[in-house]
């Protein structure tokens, strides 16, 4: 049965990367809210973030961050970080994060096939993808051109650096889930056959790229996460890895590209990834690179994931199960998204043992900046 103390020792002792430390192992996971209006985060988005940093979340990860204001959203109000009004916008949040000791990463986000062109500013401009396709075997536009790939880098590069400037602790490049640089890493989405395509050297290569320019302009100890995901939006059970072979061919890379921390996407965090072996994504991640990684997935959501404390039957979603997995060395840091959307002191309640607050996750959150 995990106790009180044991979640202590694991969930928040404090973690020292080669270039990040944080106070504990509770991450905030990126989640687009679109209450930025005019792309601009505002004093309540500012509010919003301060409150979970008062309330002992080691990293705050921004929701997506668009890096153009043409081609990278579709969806109204989520905030960018290219115009000065959006990076006063961001200094104001990062600033009110630190007064309340704590310490955020901006998730950097281009929409790729996902944008939809007309919710978007501009309708008539191409929705970016490595090959036009969004449903695999049906493309919907046309791949990008090497100029269009080339201004892709730069602008993540130019992301990533104004969000050094503004004082962010980190970024995290959002590699995950069918968006731009995901379309590039799954083979039933990227059809090129150029340099960009093909290989696992070829389909890592845009992300790379974008890694290794940022890392050349912010240099050796700015500290560089990118997420991925097996699963796809049009796919839950896709997996772009099939084997630890094929995952060590698409992580390897993107390390010897300069990245940091690996922020692993699953929907459950307790689910396996490769038969014979129990590790899940972030475990399988860390065992192949030696780099600290990120796992998340359905932490906190349901009654189950405290009744170990009652000393009832450990459930695979349950606080017991996160706590063997930490302790085992698998993972570093637990990313927590609706648990902490709807509750902003959920990681104070979980240290100090106060189960019988915690909140379930009701969609009603999502009305508002609570
Ligand atoms: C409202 C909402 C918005 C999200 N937006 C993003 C996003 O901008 N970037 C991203 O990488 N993941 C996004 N996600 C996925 C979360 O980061 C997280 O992986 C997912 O919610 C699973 O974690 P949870 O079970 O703890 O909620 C979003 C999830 C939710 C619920």
């Amino acid at each position: 049965m995990t106790t009180v103390s044991d979640v202590s020792d694991v969930l928040f002792a404090p973690l020292e990367t080669t270039n990040l430390s944080l106070a504990n192992r509770i991450v905030m996971a990126p989640m687009t809210r679109s209450f930025s209006p005019g792309n601009v985060p505002n004093a309540d988005v500012a509010a919003y973030y301060r409150r979970r940093a008062e309330a002992d979340v080691g990293l705050i990860l921004s929701e997506g961050v668009s890096t153009n204001a043409v081609t990278a959203t579709g969806t109204p109000n989520v905030p960018n970080i290219v115009t000065d009004e959006a990076k006063a916008g961001w200094k104001s949040v990062i600033e009110g994060v630190h007064a309340g000791g704590g310490k955020m990463g901006l998730q950097l986000w281009h929409e790729g096939p996902y944008r939809d062109p007309a919710k978007s500013k501009h309708p008539d401009a191409p929705s970016w993808s490595a090959s036009g396709v969004k449903v695999p075997g049906k493309p919907l536009w046309e791949p990008m051109t090497e100029t269009e790939i080339e201004t892709a880098v730069c602008e993540f590069v130019d992301a990533a650096a104004a969000a050094k400037d503004l004082g962010f602790d980190c970024v995290e490049f959002h590699g995950a889930h069918s968006y731009l640089i995901d379309s590039f890493f799954w083979d039933q989405t990227n059809q090129r056959t150029d340099q960009w395509g093909g290989d696992w050297s070829s389909r890592t290569r845009f992300a790379c790229e974008i890694i290794r320019r940022t890392r050349e302009r912010v240099g050796a100890s700015y500290p560089l996460i990118i997420r991925l995901s097996q699963w796809k939006q049009q796919d839950f059970a896709a997996k772009t890895a099939k084997t630890p072979d094929e995952m060590e061919q698409w992580l390897t890379p993107l390390v010897e590209a300069g990245v940091d921390i690996i922020h692993c996407s699953q929907r459950r965090f307790w689910e396996t990834e490769f038969e014979g072996s129990d590790l899940n994504f972030a475990g399988w991640a860390k065992k192949i690179t030696g780099k600290p990684s990120i796992s998340v997935g359905s932490v906190g959501l349901s009654g189950e994931f405290i009744a170990a404390y009652g000393g009832e039957v450990s459930q695979p979603a349950s606080l017991d199960e996160l706590v063997r997995r930490m302790e085992r060395g698998d993972f570093d840091l637990i990313a927590v998204g609706r648990a902490l959307l709807q509750d902003p002191a959920w990681a104070v309640k979980i240290k100090n043992g106060r189960h019988d607050e915690l909140m379930s996750f009701s969609k009603d959150a999502l009305a508002s900046l609570s």
